[in-house]
């Protein structure tokens, strides 16, 4: 036994060749072999962290193991015997539990509700709703997770979302937990939270796979990793590898895991100008409050800030997707409050929702189809009534090629592609037509370090075409990569404007709502920080554009 490592060295995982293994697994969807015979073995009382690109197979192999897919070849064994899934339940019954890329919960049920009709708790019944809130009460009590088994999973904020669907694969006591991309919808102290769950889960000898293409979460927590690329093993690594080694080793170049710009060249005049903008959430209540804001061409401005505090309202009254209650929108000196969307759009705005699987493109559409989805009726794609189908298609050739969208064919409908390529279609539709504003919210979410390296560098382009280019994101990399200015909202109101050097911990207090020049007197007598930091140019850029 040694405790030079911080993950246990004694332990459930010592228990001789138990757990989980994956050999030679084969999955194909048509011509594309999603899944190349892989083998992977995943054991009690570990954390594995499976990394891959976009597209690489991941959730397709876990879909296996689930039961939700079945393989064209190789064997799932537990505990060395083979074993053989129709359906979840019976993964379920073998002690499987997932929780999803994307939810699978039904949204108009409570949370009790969610756990018997996954039929963890006996058959559905009124006895059994009665076991199934108390197993909620109990697990939720036990891991810290404050969920109410009588909320309505609608109504309920993401992060809880998530922790119903882990409830549902703890309310099964599953010795074999399944986490696909579980920090792509949380905020900075949810993914905290989780990674805290997900630890005493490993300590109570469970198993863990984990998906992520945060390398950062993968090094603070694996204690096993495999990277898959075009649905092959292509190698493991010791948590104690680098990030650069990490993201090497999932898409087989170097990448870059920093954005290099020249300075902004900002217009004159500002093109996007809000305000004092109010805006009403779906309870009537403001949230967005006399809001000042503007984006000039050739800048782009980041809204920082915790999820929730009106930057999702912020942005859709702009779309015209909300109604705004006071105060004024202008673009290019032209009112666009309260505008439809589609003149919105028409207006020159590109927009990259926050929801994609529900506003970003439409599932059963094909890749061509969802690359036109907002000028398929106009030229070039359009003639009249008349729709130009080779113009259609030869566009989506281009952007597959140029967006590096692993599909199957062009054809193939949105649904069936990957989280990571689902996202990449809207980015490439949105990036791709001339734009005055282009509105992205987390417009890197879920997808994978190669094409980070790309979308960011695609978004520093649209800046220096003279784009004004607004990017809402609670990632602070992203944030401090990307922003010629950070506005840090809070509370539907902007606690400051801010230069893009400004610190984690400045940064971090601001999103708590204190204002700069208390965040920066609590961040340094906090951090002591040396002379030289002394953040005099950020004091210079409040509220104005560099
Ligand atoms: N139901 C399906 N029908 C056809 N092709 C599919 C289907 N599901 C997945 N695929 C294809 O299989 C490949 C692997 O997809 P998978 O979802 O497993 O990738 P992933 O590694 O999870 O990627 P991401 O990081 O983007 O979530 C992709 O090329 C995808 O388009
Ligand atoms: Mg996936």
């Amino acid at each position: 036994m040694t405790t030079e490592t911080n993950r246990p060295t004694v332990g459930p995982q010592d228990r001789a060749s138990g757990g989980l293994q994956l050999r030679g697994i084969t999955k194909r969807f048509g011509s594309l072999v999603a899944n190349d015979s892989i083998d992977l073995d995943i054991r009690p009382g570990e954390i594995h962290c499976l990394l891959g690109e976009n597209g690489a197979g991941k959730s397709t192999l876990m879909n296996v193991l689930y039961g939700l897919l079945q393989p064209d070849g190789g064997q799932i064994l537990i505990d060395g015997t083979p074993v053989h899934f129709d359906n979840p339940e019976q993964a379920m019954a073998a002690g499987i539990g997932m929780v999803h890329q994307h939810f699978m919960l039904v949204e108009v049920f409570t949370v009790a509700e969610n756990l018997v009709l996954g039929r963890e708790i006996g058959t559905a019944g009124l006895l059994n709703m009665k076991a199934a809130r108390s197993r909620v009460r109990e697990l939720s009590t036990r891991y810290n997770f404050a969920v109410d088994p009588d909320a309505v999973v609608e109504n309920l904020p993401v992060g809880v979302q998530q922790r119903v669907e882990i409830l549902k694969a703890l309310a099964n006591d599953a010795k074999y937990l399944i986490f696909d991309e579980p920090t792509a919808v949380l905020t900075p102290q949810e993914i905290d939270e989780l990674i805290a769950v997900m630890r005493s889960l490993r300590d109570e000898g469970r198993a863990i796979v984990f998906i992520t293409h945060k390398l950062r979460e993968v090094r603070e927590i694996a204690d096993k990793i495999t990277v898959v690329r075009r649905g092959a093993v292509v190698g493991t690594a010791e948590p104690t590898a680098s990030e650069a080694q990490l993201a090497e080793l999932m898409v087989g170049r170097a990448v870059s895991l920093t954005v290099e710009k020249e300075p902004a060249a900002v217009q004159d005049a500002p093109r996007l100008v809000i305000n004092g903008v109010s805006v009403a959430g779906a309870s009537g209540a403001l949230v967005v409050e006399d809001l000042d804001l503007d984006v000039a061409g050739g800048e782009i401005v980041c809204i920082a800030g915790v999820q929730g505090n009106g930057q999702s309202e912020l942005v859709e009254a702009v779309l015209g997707l909300l109604p705004v209650s006071r105060g004024s929108i202008t673009l290019d000196g032209r009112a666009i409050s309260n505008l439809k969307p589609k003149q919105t759009i028409d207006a020159g705005v590109g927009y990259v929702p926050e929801d994609r699987q529900h506003d970003g493109f439409v599932g059963t559409f094909t890749v061509a189809e969802n690359l036109v989805l907002n000028s398929f009726d106009e030229p070039p794609y359009a003639r009249g009534i008349a729709l130009d189908l080779a113009r259609i298609r030869s566009n989506a050739t281009d952007r597959v090629a140029e967006f590096d969208i692993r599909t199957e064919s062009i054809d193939t409908p949105v649904s069936s592609l990957s989280g990571g390529n689902q996202q990449k279609v809207v980015l490439a539709r949105e990036l791709s037509r001339p734009l005055s504003l282009l509105i992205a919210s987390q417009p890197t979410r879920g997808v994978d370090v190669g094409a980070i390296e790309f979308l960011h560098r695609r978004l520093v382009r649209e800046r220096d075409n003279g784009t004004a280019v607004l990017i809402v994101s609670t990632e602070l990399d992203e944030v401090a990569a990307l922003a010629d200015r950070i506005a840090v909202m809070y509370r539907g109101r902007i606690v400051g404007v801010v230069g893009p050097d400004t610190s984690r911990e400045v940064l971090g207090l601001m999103m708590a709502g204190v204002g700069l020049d208390e965040a920066r007197t609590l961040a340094s007598t906090a951090t002591a920080p040396a002379k030289d930091e002394a953040p005099a140019d950020d004091a210079a850029l409040e509220g104005n554009r560099p």
